[in-house]
């Protein structure tokens, strides 16, 4: 019988001075966030805000979970609507043909549960990205990589040169060598540790269908446009079925599977990742203005506004608890649009 990771309220390792450099983080963000609204006369996300395309789903949770799974939302079988947002994860509009980390955010409608935001909102949230583990690894590396950006952005190759003299140059320039693949056929991670109801957890979403998986060999090249990534999901979407698992990984061992160190890829041949629910998404046009202006400028994906018992945990998402709710704050005041929470599927246009 596998022993897993009991989950309680003190086993994030919280440093002294994390409140300050959280702080600084947030005040880079906002800088940033405001000098690219004065470029664009639009503000949009701090990070992931290109909006690659915006589905409807259906998330149905698996039956006879056994119990170690059926914690939290996972408890009750059913279905439930879904929206997500595909994007490019950096601040900047990226063209499709360069590299660079994929994010998914994922909204599950009609739950219930006590909700950290205490806002009344009946919604879940999960946030992924395509890649098993994030390079930023802590709040102190996340600083020391922006204080780099801020000094040395404006000059791109100096800013390699600075990124390469680290001892974690590799480490940080990962997102760079991801494949460059059709968005339904990468496998999304929140790359952070969560509560899991009594237990801890990583997540998972992996592509469930042949088809899927077999547009991975496919990659982008020069030759292809600069919105590629969205074309090929447009014409995917308009006559296929596509689907993701929801899986979940159980924290083992609080050693090898840090909750504070997000830079630490989880052994899957330690704790495999094991499917909970699936997300089926119905042949539908995932690029129309109307749904794109929606999700993109009105809709926000937050963990830390979601259950009390699926709240993340560790350094990295301390700093997100801040810097989800600056960035939104700053993005809708900009463009003068509310914040808004759905409530159900039919918010989202069509
Ligand atoms: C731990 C791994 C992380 C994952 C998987 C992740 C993923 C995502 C995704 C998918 C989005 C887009 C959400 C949307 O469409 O509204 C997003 C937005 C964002 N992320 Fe992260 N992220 C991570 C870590 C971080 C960290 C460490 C920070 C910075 C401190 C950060 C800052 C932001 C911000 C500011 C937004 C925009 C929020 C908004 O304006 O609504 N993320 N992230």
């Amino acid at each position: 019988m596998t022993d897993y990771v009991t989950y309680s309220d003190d086993l994030e390792v919280v440093p002294e001075n994390e409140d300050a450099q959280i702080n600084d983080i947030v005040r880079y963000l906002q800088t940033t966030q405001k000098r690219t609204f004065d470029e664009r006369r639009h503000a949009t996300r701090d990070t992931h805000a290109k909006g690659q395309g915006f589905l409807k789903g259906r998330f149905t949770i698996e039956a006879d979970l056994p119990e170690e799974l059926a914690q939290s939302l996972f408890a009750t079988p059913g279905a439930h609507d879904a929206v997500l947002r595909f994007a490019t994860e950096p601040g900047a509009m990226l063209d499709d043909r360069q590299p660079a980390a994929r994010g998914l955010g994922l909204k599950i409608f009609d739950v219930d549960g006590d909700k950290l935001g205490n806002d009344g909102r009946t919604t879940q949230d999960f946030t992924f990205n395509n890649c098993p583990v994030l390079p930023l690894t802590d709040v102190p590396t996340y600083r020391e990589i922006h204080y780099l950006k801020a000094e040395y952005g404006h000059d791109p190759e100096l800013l390699a040169q600075k990124i390469g003299e680290r001892d974690d140059a590799d480490l940080q320039t990962l997102f760079e060598r991801l494949p460059n693949i059709d968005l339904l056929a990468n496998s999304y991670y929140s790359q952070s540790a969560f509560r899991f109801g009594d237990y801890v957890c990583k997540y998972a979403l992996m592509p469930n269908r042949e088809a899927q998986r077999a547009l991975a060999a496919r990659p982008v090249t020069d030759d292809d446009s600069p919105g590629v990534l969205t074309e090929w999901l447009t014409e995917f979407m308009a006559d296929n079925e596509a689907g993701f698992d929801f899986c979940i990984q159980l924290q083992t061992d609080p050693e090898r599977m840090p909750i504070e160190d997000a830079s630490v890829d989880w052994d899957v041949g330690e704790s495999a990742y094991r499917k909970v629910a699936t997300l089926t998404l119905s042949p539908q046009n995932p690029y129309t203005p109307a749904r794109r202006v929606f999700c993109d400028d009105v809709l926000g994906f937050d963990g830390w506004l979601g259950r009390a018992d699926l709240r993340p945990l560790g350094s990295i998402n301390r700093v997100r608890a801040k810097a989800y709710r600056s960035s939104s704050k700053m993005r809708h005041h900009l463009n003068q649009r509310a914040e808004f929470e759905p409530t159900s599927i039919a918010d989202v246009p069509d």
